[in-house]
């Protein structure tokens, strides 16, 4: 049996210690980024870029990017809205690109990927209201509002989801699979 997907870690630039070449999603964007972009946004400080790892090896499961986002507060619903205090723009974080491995699809990863990076988030010492997400396509926005995850009225692959409410979600535990 191989073993599972278990540690949660920043991306190495290393070849031995993470395979960025060899991590195929099928969303042939998405692994073009990890081979050609990540570890560059890393250095230059522009997303956060986590893997899912397997012990002993250098094989990656799956990855996700945070960024520093902002959202404009008349693009979030009223019942959010009104509990904000009225500063126009309103402290995001930007969950940029979610991926799992082909071969680990259809296992749970993708939901504990989702919940790594929500508690990354909630323990990074930054305020920030609502996690917001760009899906590539309805598809993956589906599994997004899976989780509880809204689309923006005007920008229906743009999501969002609260702190308060992520935090809540029972489907965002770390220990769900
Ligand atoms: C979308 C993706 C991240 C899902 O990851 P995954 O590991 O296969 O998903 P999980 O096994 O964690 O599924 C968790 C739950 O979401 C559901 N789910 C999975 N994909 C879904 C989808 N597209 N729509 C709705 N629900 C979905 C699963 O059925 C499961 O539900 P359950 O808890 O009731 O069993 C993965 O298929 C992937 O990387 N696809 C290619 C890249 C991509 O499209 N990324 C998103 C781009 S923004």
């Amino acid at each position: 049996m191989t073993a599972p997907c278990l540690i949660f870690e920043q991306l190495s630039s290393e070849a031995a210690t993470h395979d960025r070449a060899g991590f195929i999603s099928g969303e042939a964007a998405l692994d073009q980024y990890l081979k050609t972009q990540a570890s560059q946004d890393m250095r230059r400080g522009l997303a956060n870029v986590v893997v899912a790892a397997k012990p002993g090896s250098n094989e990656i499961c799956g990855y996700y990017t945070l960024s520093a986002a902002s959202v404009d507060l008349t693009d979030l619903p009223e019942s959010l809205r009104g509990k904000l205090p009225r500063y126009g723009q309103v402290p995001a974080v930007l969950l940029g690109r979610l991926a799992v491995a082909q071969k680990a699809q259809g296992q749970g990863l993708g939901a504990l990927l989702l919940a790594d990076a929500v508690k990354r988030a909630d323990r990074s010492e930054l305020g920030w209201a609502a996690l917001t997400i760009k899906a590539k396509h309805d598809k993956a926005a589906s599994f997004y509002r899976r989780f509880g995850f809204h689309s923006f009225p005007h920008e229906p692959l743009l999501l969002w989801g609260s702190r308060r409410e992520l935090k809540a979600l029972p489907g965002l535990r770390r220990d769900r699979a």
